[in-house]
């Protein structure tokens, strides 16, 4: 039983209707109060616009630039808890699984909302192995590009060139059709990698091998050559099939928010996930991790970490330590955490990566620097992995498309989460107009 007092506090608490869950609002350029509803923490945006000034008064709206405080849909999919660097897919923490499944059993896991049984699980891998070659025209499309075009750009657009292959793939609302682009796209992104990355290297394209599992194969079509047999290590698989898991999926990102806004118009597939990549491509998102290795490159060696630290210090947002600092993650990336642990054992196989003192020593100031402690910015997910691709024997500019591949599988469960919410509609922000009022038309002898 509560005292008076904490009766009297649940009083001038309650909301007119006697709720608890409601936010009471007084308009005070009208002197009206409302009651809002309160939902899982959040009101509904359109229940501001009830607030209105007069009839012709659109209604009040809020105003939210980069949705720094705006949800735009409900998930079932990844949890994040940012100040606590907490991870987890459909409730399962990013450590166990890292540690305790494969790659592909995430992948099922973010589509299924379960993790697969023995007999699902082997389905699942023949049905996406089943689609790992590209179609020769495809081949011929990669052909064309220049030899200098960034792997990214060659990834975007072929991806995006593959809705023209499957047109069915415009059915968005079967489900059969929708599991069959699945098995593809997850299937033929390692492909399209290794063969963006050898037509960089001017080297002919490896087709895949159905007999090597994911990671295994990827390796072996980006390192083989006609004129040598490649097995890679077991330990570099195991490492990059760990980096796809961390991967996967990282709730509504600026990548993911792409591929739900252009699905929501009921694009296929292929279109929707070359937006995607194409957010991830930027230097703020998936492309950090090639940039952290061009700043370590530039760093070039440990004493002139503190002469950089001051630079960017001084540089007021203008240079950023790339691979710190995360919209979400406020204490630290539980992602970063696993990969700094994994790139020692990688270093193992590969020999030590020299790069990863100066990366050590960055990370040693910065972490008790006040400007970086006062701002909350720590490792992110992108501060080690480009480190351990380094390793494998990957170039920086392929980076992304490591990143790529993996999120191939969040993208897909967030875009079908979409289609099969009933709240989906099309994705059509507000503005806030600041421009011009109605002007008179000036002739152009008159301007
Ligand atoms: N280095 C130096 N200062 C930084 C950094 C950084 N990496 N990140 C943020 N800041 C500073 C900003 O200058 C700002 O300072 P101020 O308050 O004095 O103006 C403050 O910290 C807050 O920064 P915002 O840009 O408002 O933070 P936001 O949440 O919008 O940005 C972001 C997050 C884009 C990740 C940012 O931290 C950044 O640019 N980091 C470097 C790029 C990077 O590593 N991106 C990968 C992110 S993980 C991923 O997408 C897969």
């Amino acid at each position: 039983m509560g005292t008076v007092e904490e009766a009297k506090a649940d009083e001038s608490v309650a909301s007119p209707s006697g709720t608890r869950d409601a936010l009471s609002v007084i308009d005070r350029r009208t002197g009206k109060s409302y009651e809002l509803p309160i939902v899982n923490g959040t009101i509904r945006a359109m229940d501001l616009r009830q607030m209105r000034t007069g009839p012709s008064d659109f209604g009040l709206m809020s105003y939210d630039p980069a949705f720094l405080n705006t949800a735009a849909c409900t998930s079932r999919i990844t949890f994040i808890d940012g100040d606590a660097g907490i991870l987890r897919y459909r409730g399962y923490p990013i450590e166990v699984l890292a540690e305790k499944c494969t790659y592909l059993e995430v992948a099922y896991l973010l589509r299924n909302g379960e993790l697969p049984t023995r007999a699902q699980y082997d389905q699942w891998v023949k049905d996406i192995t089943y689609h790992t070659m590209i179609h020769e025209s495809l081949k011929k499309l990669m052909d064309a590009f220049n030899y200098d075009a960034h792997p990214m750009g060659m990834l975007i657009a072929t991806v995006a060139a593959m809705s023209t292959f499957y047109p069915e793939a415009r059915d968005v609302h079967s489900r059969e059709s929708r599991t069959k682009q699945i098995h593809r796209l997850i299937a033929k992104m390692p492909t399209i990698a290794a063969f963006a990355y050898k037509h960089a290297m001017g080297m002919p394209y490896v087709y895949p091998s159905n007999d090597l599992g994911y990671c295994e194969n990827f390796l072996t079509m980006l390192f083989k050559t006609p004129a040598e047999n490649y097995r890679p290590n077991p330990a570099l698989v195991k490492a990059l099939d760990v980096l796809f898991i961390l991967h996967a999926d990282h709730e509504q990102n600026c990548g993911t928010a792409v591929m739900r806004g252009i699905g929501s118009a009921h694009t296929d597939p292929y279109s929707a996930l070359a937006g995607a990549a194409a957010a991830l491509y930027g230097p703020l998102h998936g492309g950090a991790n090639e940039e952290v290795l061009k700043m370590l490159e530039e760093i070039g060696s440990i004493s002139r970490v503190p002469a950089f630290i001051k630079e960017v210090k001084e540089g007021k947002g203008e240079k950023r330590l790339m691979g710190f600092g995360h919209r979400v993650y406020k204490n630290f990336d539980p992602r970063a955490k696993i990969i700094k642990r994994m790139a020692e054992e990688v270093f193992q196989v590969t020999g030590r990566n020299p790069l990863l003192d100066i990366a050590l020593e960055l990370e040693r100031i910065a972490l008790q620097d006040e400007y970086f402690v006062k701002r909350k910015l720590y490792p992110n997910v992108d501060f080690y992995s480009g480190l351990i691709y380094q390793a494998i024997g990957i170039p920086s500019d392929a980076f992304t498309v490591l990143f790529a591949i993996p999120r191939t599988s969040g993208w897909l469960a967030q875009w079908e989460e979409l289609l099969e919410d009933p709240e989906e509609k099309i994705a059509r922000p507000r503005q806030v107009y600041l421009g011009s009022g109605e002007r008179a038309f000036l002739p152009m002898e008159r301007r």
